[in-house]
């Protein structure tokens, strides 16, 4: 597995694969891996020819107060780890080669309609940060098909809707979020709580599962009860939520008793610590 430092030497090596029939498969990170991560990789693996996982802690995603100087770092076990489910390609750039102006950008892609909901009205700018570094990890890489997990919904919506609008010819994968015993959806931010913690953090998927299994049990629920009933639970169990949010699956806007497509994203604090999650129901 080569691990590349400039966009130079990988353009160089993916131009390579591509003349020679391989297809690309990326995976962005911000490393601290766990095994969420790892089954981007491994569907990657599956799928494409030639794997190329980025490790990439982007500032212009994190907001003044937010964790970007604690944010876990790993990188010697990150590389062992993708090394041994055969990633081929690990591209860690320095800020600088990705930002040789700073993270300040002039140039921005931006989906405001989605990007304002939910965990965007509580981090201002955050999914600019990402559709800008994702935007051009898809130009630096150029891959056929890019991975993310299904815990971080919104952002992989947000993604989506950039791909579509700007004609990026790629397909992204979302991948089925992985989870401790308890139900804890696995997060590298998950590394600042105490096993007490964890434990206590698990109420943001029990209420998900309790309101998912409410509202595929009766007809004509009341939403925004539901969504009283789960905030109260997870402020009992000590977190501070943040949104519990009934919404269309593809507008996450507030969902509509008539939708048949519905995603369940909840935000909470645990201390300083953020935690998302959220879960999916269809009906037929
Ligand atoms: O989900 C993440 O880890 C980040 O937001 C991403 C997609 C790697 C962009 O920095």
């Amino acid at each position: 597995m080569q691990i590349y430092r400039t966009i130079a030497d990988l353009r160089q090596d993916l131009k390579l694969a591509r003349d020679n029939g391989l297809s690309i498969g990326l995976v962005p990170t911000m490393g601290n891996l766990h095994e969420g991560h790892l089954s981007l990789v491994k569907m990657a693996r599956k799928q494409c020819d030639f794997i190329v996982t980025t490790i990439f802690i982007n500032p212009a995603q994190f907001g003044p107060n937010e964790d970007l100087q604690n944010y876990p770092r790993s990188f010697e076990d990150d590389t062992t780890a993708l090394e041994s489910i055969n990633c081929d390609a690990v591209f860690a750039p320095n800020i600088e080669e990705i930002y040789p102006f700073g993270p300040r950008l002039e140039t921005l892609v931006t989906v405001p309609s989605l990007s304002q909901l939910l965990c965007g009205a509580s981090r201002p700018g955050h999914f600019d940060g990402v559709c800008t570094i994702v935007t051009k990890l898809f130009t630096i890489c150029q891959p056929d098909k890019a991975y993310f997990g299904e815990k971080d919904y919104q952002q992989l919506t947000i993604i989506k809707k950039l791909v579509h609008d700007l004609n990026i010819p790629l397909e992204i994968i979302g991948i089925p979020t992985q989870r401790e015993t308890s139900g804890l959806a696995l997060s590298s931010r998950n590394n600042y709580l105490s096993a007490e913690q964890k434990q206590q953090a698990a109420i943001l998927y029990q209420s998900l599962l309790q309101t998912a299994d409410a509202l595929k049990n009766s007809s004509g629920l009341n939403f925004a009860k539901l969504e009283n009933k789960a905030l109260q639970k997870i402020s009992i169990a000590g977190l501070q939520p943040d949104y519990f949010s009934i919404c269309h699956t593809n507008t996450l806007l507030p969902a509509k008793p008539s939708d048949t497509e519905l995603v369940i994203l909840t935000a909470a604090y645990l201390g300083e610590t953020r935690l998302i999650d959220n879960i999916s129901i269809t009906f037929s």
